[in-house]
């Protein structure tokens, strides 16, 4: 069993009192709060260890290297990749998703080729395939949504075929918590041949991944979900799909020779890595991995189920209230409206109480399209929360609705 209480004094953001009530923070899917150790190792790293890292023969720059690449291992051993140079820093699961538009996109996709992805994504693995389509002329195939906000496996065998050459779909969807069946997903995509790359910024805090027992091609995420720094990001490839890929941007640190005659490219992980990194961020990122490796991410997931389930019932009990995303297989998120009132109205009440929440379309604007809605209050739980922190939501809002019906 997890000591919450102890957990919840590890965080000590959620002592605050927001507008002179105790902060109640469920907006975890935007992003998490961060563990003191996390805090103390960033202080520590700029008091005493501070340097430009992969440049100086000096000794505070070999100190930051090493850390920055011990923080790659660390990376590395959390999701079972078989090399640390399939670990490449970037700014965040973003930032991973383009640059596997600009670099695979650029180099392996074809007009008239076909891309995979559901109705269900973020905006950030949308937008850059049609980027790149626009460009190319390639085809954005779009898995539908169902109504309790998963996807039909049918559908995805259906729309996966000889053409497509990638499929990129999230995990756990930001907007109603859905868990994709991933696991089918990548056996459908490589039994036609296509790569497949995994979205993975909102299931790496809260479900255990083995990017070699999934075989996934390639995955993103981002350390400030995962109670780590903002402004830092993953992406995984397998290093043969990692080398076949031409460099994003270019820059220090990224070549092996420049001359104007002829420039060659450094190995991986090196090639994706252009100019200095958010260096403190890349380490600290690695202190919130050992955190929640200390605590048990299977224990953690256990916990926030029974969150959810609690708040799902607690939640389902008010009159008047819609659950958006009612899949069997759900992370801890809760995306709900009020009969009749706009989600704003409620998020801005609820934050009078001290209750954070996020509201609006939550940078997944054709799931509100699919559900003929302008957005919804979400709820979202992390390892922190309680259910005494659900019962003060429930309150919250029965309390916004008597004040707006
Ligand atoms: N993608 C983040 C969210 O869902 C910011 O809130």
């Amino acid at each position: 069993m997890l000591d919450i209480q102890k957990i919840r004094a590890d965080f000590p953001i959620l002592s605050e009192k927001i507008r002179g009530k105790q902060l109640v923070y469920l907006d975890n899917g935007a992003s998490t709060q961060k563990p003191k150790v996390l805090i103390e190792a960033e202080q520590y790293f700029y008091e005493h260890q501070y340097a430009n890292i992969h440049r100086g023969v000096h000794y505070l720059s070999q100190i930051g290297t090493d850390l920055y690449e011990a923080s790659r291992k660390t990376v590395q051993q959390f999701i079972n990749a078989k090399h640390d140079h399939e670990i490449i820093f970037t700014k965040g699961t973003t930032n991973s998703i383009n640059l596997v538009a600009y670099t695979f996109g650029r180099k392996f996709i074809q007009a008239r080729d076909e891309i995979v992805v559901t109705e269900m994504e973020h905006h950030s693995n949308i937008v850059p395939w049609q980027i790149l389509c626009e460009e190319k002329g390639c085809i954005l195939k779009v898995i539908p949504l169902q109504k309790d906000g998963t996807i039909l496996l049918e559908d995805a065998a259906r729309l996966i075929t000889s053409k497509t050459k990638l499929v990129s779909v999230v995990y756990v969807s930001n907007a109603l918590g859905t868990i994709n069946p991933i696991q089918e997903l990548i056996a459908l995509a490589h039994s036609k041949g296509a790569k497949i790359m995994i979205d993975a910024a909102q299931a790496i805090q809260h479900i255990p991944i083995d990017v070699q027992a999934l075989d996934c091609d390639l995955l993103a995420f981002s350390a400030h979900k995962l109670y780590g720094p903002t402004g830092v990001g993953i992406l995984y490839g397998k290093e043969d799909i990692l080398n076949a890929m031409p460099p994003f941007e270019g820059g220090g640190d990224m070549i092996e020779n420049v001359s104007f005659a002829k420039t060659t490219f450094n190995a991986l992980p090196f090639k994706f890595e252009a100019g200095t990194p958010h260096i403190s961020g890349c380490i600290s990122m690695s202190v919130a991995i050992k955190y929640i490796q200390d605590l048990g991410l299977q224990k953690i997931m256990e916990y926030e189920h029974s969150l959810l389930e609690y708040a799902t019932e607690r939640l389902n009990a008010i009159n008047g209230l819609t659950i958006y995303g009612t899949a069997k297989d759900k992370s801890s998120v809760i995306s709900f409206l009020l009969e009749g009132i706009h989600p704003y109205d409620v998020g801005v009440l609820l934050d009078n109480q001290g209750i954070a929440i996020r509201t609006g379309h939550h940078c997944a604007q054709p799931v509100m399209e699919y559900f003929n809605i302008p957005g919804t209050c979400r709820a979202s739980f992390a390892l922190y929360n309680t259910k005494e922190e659900v019962d003060v939501l429930v309150e919250g809002i029965l309390r916004a609705k008597k004040m707006l019906s």
